[in-house]
């Protein structure tokens, strides 16, 4: 045995139970309230909680965006990961202009294996230039990459698909057995509302906001969900940010449509009053934030009754130099914010210890729903004997104010600096390798694997 955590509260999606955890080559040995040592390290994990590692389905590491690249890379951006208990990141590839979707992918496997800290997938986007190849799309699942991002906004970046073509992209990925991930925002209704206020001269951050309203969300996914109705496909709405938002998604599976949602802590946390600061640019992402109410509604959607099953991080952060560009024009801000490191301990703190959600909730949205909709599970979402040693231990007990200076992205702020967490992650466990112990990263640069991930068989054609 490798590793042996005794004393431990184990809680799982649907467990909770005292025991202690074998750990060898990299798997769960035993789960088992007696276990011996036989020369293995011993953690003792008496008044903590020890849950599966965090799967962040939704990142950007090394993005391309508006003339820069988002902050952290491969390397970097999963070292902030395990320090917040997240052992698989999902992330994006990104065609450059000329490159093929296989091309695109090779180039991400070749950039990413060679620095990640903690395992990774792949999620493919599609847009405009990659429509002649979607017949590609049963061999890119064969690769293992089984979900493909469309957008309905973002038009001048070349992102957005028409509902055409993200009908066609339906088909052909359902065909292959995966899931059609959409970042819904409605271009028709930002657009009017981006030239309204430039040509009136409001141009600060604030307006980023009033430029985005629930309804442009509400609206692309009423739209969607009735295109993945008539196609019998199934779709995961990616950053899901308003109590409208969430309606459509819950009329949608009255109406029987396969539809999943995933929210971000940035939309549970804060609020569009952060756009007044004077350094309210820092907070500029899309879709924006939103009122009370709707972050409200996304906690509520948390629960085991509701229809938000995932928490993403759609970690895009850029440095405040750069989000200064936007100065005179918010649409000239590039769009992200940090957030990866953030999920577990802002869920913990600001969720579980709150009464918001319970502690199988935090366990299933950051771990085995993820592992299950994006073809991850058994190995990964769960504490079973056989699976991979990927688990995170929080000390209830510890207080962390989650400023820049101990937060681990490569930016200069922290747009969580105004909380004090009542508990943190203290340990966390990558594959059976201890990678974040205390706050400090002790991993290994390129330790991480490529995970390839199945598709949904409940979505192809039969
Ligand atoms: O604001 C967001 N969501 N940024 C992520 C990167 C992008 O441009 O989609
Ligand atoms: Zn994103």
């Amino acid at each position: 045995m490798d590793l042996l955590v005794k004393n431990a509260r184990v809680v799982t999606s649907s467990e909770s139970f005292e025991s202690s955890i074998g750990v060898e080559g990299g798997k769960i040995a035993s789960v088992s309230p007696i276990l011996s040592p036989s020369g293995a390290r011993v953690y003792d994990a008496e008044g903590k909680v020890v849950i599966p590692g965090g799967i962040d389905a939704h990142t950007h590491m090394e993005l391309p965006v508006t003339g820069t690249t988002s902050a952290d890379d491969f390397y970097s951006g999963t070292v902030a990961a395990a320090c917040g208990g997240i052992t698989t990141i999902v992330d994006f590839v990104d065609t450059k202009r000329g490159q093929s979707l296989l091309g695109a992918l090779a180039d991400y496997r070749r950039r990413a294996d060679s620095k990640v800290a903690v395992d990774y997938g792949l999620h493919m986007m599609l847009k405009g230039q990659n429509l002649p190849e979607i017949d590609r799309i049963p061999e890119i699942v064969q690769k293992g990459v089984s979900s493909f991002k469309v957008y309905t906004a973002y038009k001048a970046r070349g992102l957005m698909l028409e509902d055409a073509d993200i009908a066609r992209v339906m088909e052909k990925v359902k065909g292959a057995g995966g899931l059609v991930a959409v970042h819904a925002e409605s271009e028709r209704i930002i657009q009017r509302l981006i030239e309204e206020n430039l040509a009136a001269g409001r141009t600060g951050a604030r307006f980023h906001a009033l430029s985005r309203p629930a309804e442009a969300e509400a609206e692309a996914i009423s739209r969607v969900a009735e295109l993945a109705r008539r196609a019998s496909a199934s779709i995961y709405i990616v950053h899901l940010s308003s109590r409208a938002g969430r309606a459509e998604v819950e009329k949608a599976r009255r109406e029987g449509t396969r539809i999943f949602a995933e929210t971000c802590p940035h939309y549970l946390i804060l609020t569009d009053d952060v756009y007044g600061r004077e350094d309210g640019r820092n907070y500029v992402m899309s879709p924006s934030l939103k009122k009370a109410g709707d972050r409200a509604a996304l906690w509520e959607g948390l629960r085991p009754d509701g229809v938000i099953e995932t928490v993403g991080s759609d970690h895009c952060p850029f440095p405040s130099a750069e989000k200064d560009w936007g100065e005179g024009d918010f649409t000239k801000i590039p769009n992200g914010v940090p957030g990866t490191e953030a999920i577990i301990p802002l869920l913990y703190s600001e969720g579980v210890r709150k009464g918001r959600i319970s502690m199988f909730d935090l366990a299933r949205v950051t771990s085995g729903s993820p592992a299950m909709r994006f073809g991850l599970a058994p190995s990964k979402g769960s504490l079973s004997v056989g699976s991979d040693a990927d688990f995170v231990i929080i000390d209830p007990r510890k207080q962390v104010r989650m400023t820049a200076d101990v937060m681990h992205s490569k930016i200069d702020y922290s747009i969580y600096d105004h909380i004090k967490t009542e508990g943190y992650p203290v340990l966390t466990v990558s594959r059976g390798e201890v990678v974040m112990e205390d706050g400090e990263f002790v991993g290994h640069r390129g330790k991480g694997r490529f995970i390839p991930r199945r598709g949904d068989p409940r979505s192809k054609v039969t």
